[in-house]
């Protein structure tokens, strides 16, 4: 690979190249992200099949190639199959007879601008999630304390009572068990993390045949896996819990179809890390999306739409992904909801 190939294979803009009959001729690695299509599969293909709903720019496209006037598109909603990414577009012609090229040919720049919008929000997230869970750490463990001096008090009563005033001390108990039970889910997993090899089929396989024993045939559960993605680092157990949280919350919402996606992102950012080798684990649904009065406190540990709810799954399942060194981020709008949780592969804890 000469030094220029080698640079624009390392590029994080998505370049592609198409020649006059906007067949495209060429597409480096992030261009393959972008499209989550190989090189092989794309070359060959008219650029309008790639995203067939922009099919307008074609008229541009054709426009670019006539009058070699470059344009560039900002925030431009590019909608791929399963997901709509935005992204800014500038469309260069190459001119026949230029050096090093056969002919006309377009030159297709994209970068991915909502990534870049996230990535900032992210690190706002990740640090108000560690506040956030100093304070809920530090609180749980001042409710515990005198949680089990009341407890044990009123099974000291329990023995004076008569038999008839014994339900009061039995409330008292219930109720202390049942807070203690609040505050442990609150503080999060607290025993150590378990480190296993982790194969995220079986992880998402598992919370799979728990929700379809909860909540039987009123709902579809799809995969859409993909099989190349290798074993990680990361407690199986743990996994499970912050998968279940999403799923469930995903089956509550409430939703008909509910998908469970699993990819791979080369050179992917969490946090202020870029990393090789991330996992994408999605969960999809198709319910009404999230109240957008609670868009911003999503994660936040009690903030919840449901009567019945106690707000901690989200908060749960965040801790979980920040402990194997990931994140949960999510999108959502009427009909398509999507939580995804992004985990290293190779981790650095
Ligand atoms: N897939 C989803 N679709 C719509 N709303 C959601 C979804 N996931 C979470 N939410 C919203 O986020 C809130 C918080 O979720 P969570 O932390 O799991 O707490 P809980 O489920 O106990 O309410 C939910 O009550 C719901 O309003
Ligand atoms: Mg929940």
């Amino acid at each position: 690979m000469s030094h220029a190939e080698s640079i624009v294979e390392n590029l994080t803009t998505a370049v592609v190249v198409a020649d006059a009959a906007l067949r495209l001729q060429a597409v480096n690695p992030a261009g393959e992200m972008l499209f989550e299509l190989s090189a092989k599969q794309m070359v060959g293909q008219q650029l309008e099949r790639l995203w067939p709903q922009t099919t307008p720019l074609a008229g541009l496209f054709a426009d670019t190639l006539q009058t070699a006037h470059s344009f560039t598109r900002r925030g431009l909603p590019l909608p791929l199959p399963g997901r709509e990414v935005i992204v800014d577009m500038t469309v260069t012609a190459m001119l026949a007879g230029a050096p090093g090229t056969c002919g006309a040919a377009l030159l297709l720049e994209l970068n991915q601008v909502d990534r870049l919008r996230r990535l900032a929000q992210e690190e706002e997230l990740v640090d108000r999630h560690l506040a956030q869970r100093a304070v809920v750490r530090g609180l749980a463990h001042e409710i515990k304390n005198p949680l089990g001096g009341l407890r044990g008090a009123a099974q000291l009563l329990e023995r004076k009572l008569s038999e008839t005033e014994r339900e009061y001390t039995r409330i008292i108990i219930r109720e202390a068990d049942r807070l203690q039970g609040l505050v442990d889910r609150l503080a999060g997993p607290t025993r150590p993390y378990l480190q296993a090899q982790v194969n995220i089929h079986q992880i998402l396989e598992h919370v799979r045949s728990l929700i379809l024993a909860e909540v039987g045939e009123g709902i579809v559960l799809r995969r859409d896996y993909d099989p190349s993605i290798p074993e990680f680092p990361g407690d199986p157990d743990q996994l499970v819990q912050a998968a279940l949280n999403l799923v469930r919350n995903a089956v509550q919402a409430p939703s008909r179809t509910v998908i469970l996606r699993s990819r791979i992102e080369r050179q992917f950012t969490i946090g202020q890390r870029r990393h090789k080798l991330v996992l994408r684990a999605e969960v999809e649904d198709d319910g009404p999306g999230v109240p957008p009065a609670l868009r911003d406190t999503l994660f936040y540990p009690m903030v919840t739409g449901h009567a019945a709810g106690t707000g901690l799954g989200l908060s749960i399942a965040q801790d979980i992904a920040r402990r194997h060194g990931g994140l949960i981020e999510y999108t959502s709008r009427p009909s398509r909801t999507v939580f995804t949780l992004f985990l290293p592969l190779r981790p650095e804890l």
